[in-house]
């Protein structure tokens, strides 16, 4: 069934991957998932190197985690407690994690990895398939904004230091739905790293419709981990989808 590589992204970013990360709201995150977890288990798709499913493992919460990448795996692995979490390698818009979950999250525009509307339908029966009932199963994303393009390209500065700074090409194709990026990491000592990686765009109303032909309906949205109120200026979502059999 899979039409790509899930370890591609992993392969490129996995020894730099948390240095990208490193200005995200990551404990603001774990604390509105450890919430909504409400003292049941987790089921991280794309757990990558452990950025959330560490701290909510320390917590106290049953964690699993499904990811395409050996590599981000095994940073999550070389992290103390990451020898602990049950991972399964494999496309997360198919394969299995034992148990069943209170809560299943999907974070930081990973839906958008999977390649065709096809791919990510799939991806959200497969989340359904590990709730448990009442359970809920939690997307963060961006919200598309080809306004942002000019001639169908767009640069922006992810980050910028006295040493080191981010940044990232994209092309917009809007026929399909994707977007190519390449992520561009500068430094001093390490030159140039050209970080790709491809996006399957969806507005949230066409997430909401996945979601509710794999059974789920749309519970909550904000527009970020502040729970800001969602509005026409929202430039991205942490939508939550709820299982319809309670
Ligand atoms: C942007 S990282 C996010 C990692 C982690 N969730 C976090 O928030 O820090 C995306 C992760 O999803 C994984 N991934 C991407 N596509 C995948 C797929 N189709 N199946 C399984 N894992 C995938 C990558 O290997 C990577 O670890």
């Amino acid at each position: 069934m899979t039409e790509h590589d899930p370890s591609a992204y992993g392969r490129h970013i996995a020894d730099l991957y948390d240095a990208t990360v490193r200005d995200f709201p990551t404990e603001l995150t774990v604390a509105r998932l450890a919430e909504l977890a409400d003292g049941g288990a987790v089921l991280e798709l794309g757990i990558g190197t452990g950025r959330l499913a560490l701290p909510l493992a320390a917590s106290g919460l049953r964690v699993a985690g499904i990811d395409g990448s050996p590599e981000m795996v095994a940073v999550l692995r070389a992290k103390p407690g990451g020898d602990r979490i049950p991972v399964v390698l494999g496309d997360f818009s198919e394969a299995s994690a034992e148990g069943s979950f209170a809560l299943v999250v999907l974070v930081y525009n990973t839906i958008f990895a999977l390649p065709s509307q096809a791919a990510q339908v799939r991806c959200f029966a497969n989340a359904a398939r590990h709730l448990a009932p009442g359970g809920r199963f939690v997307i963060e994303a961006w919200v598309p904004d080809p306004a942002a393009f000019t001639d169908g390209t767009a640069v922006r500065v992810l980050s910028a230091g006295a040493d080191e700074v981010l940044l990232e090409a994209a092309t917009l194709h809007p026929a399909d739905q994707t977007m190519r990026t390449t992520k561009i990491h500068l430094t001093e000592r390490g030159g140039v790293r050209l970080l790709p990686a491809n996006h399957r765009y969806a507005w949230p109303a066409e997430l909401d419709l996945m979601a509710e032909l794999a059974g789920l309906q749309l519970q909550q949205r904000w527009s970020d981990w502040d729970r800001t109120p969602w509005t026409d200026a929202s430039r991205s979502h942490v939508s939550i989808y709820r299982t319809i059999d309670d």
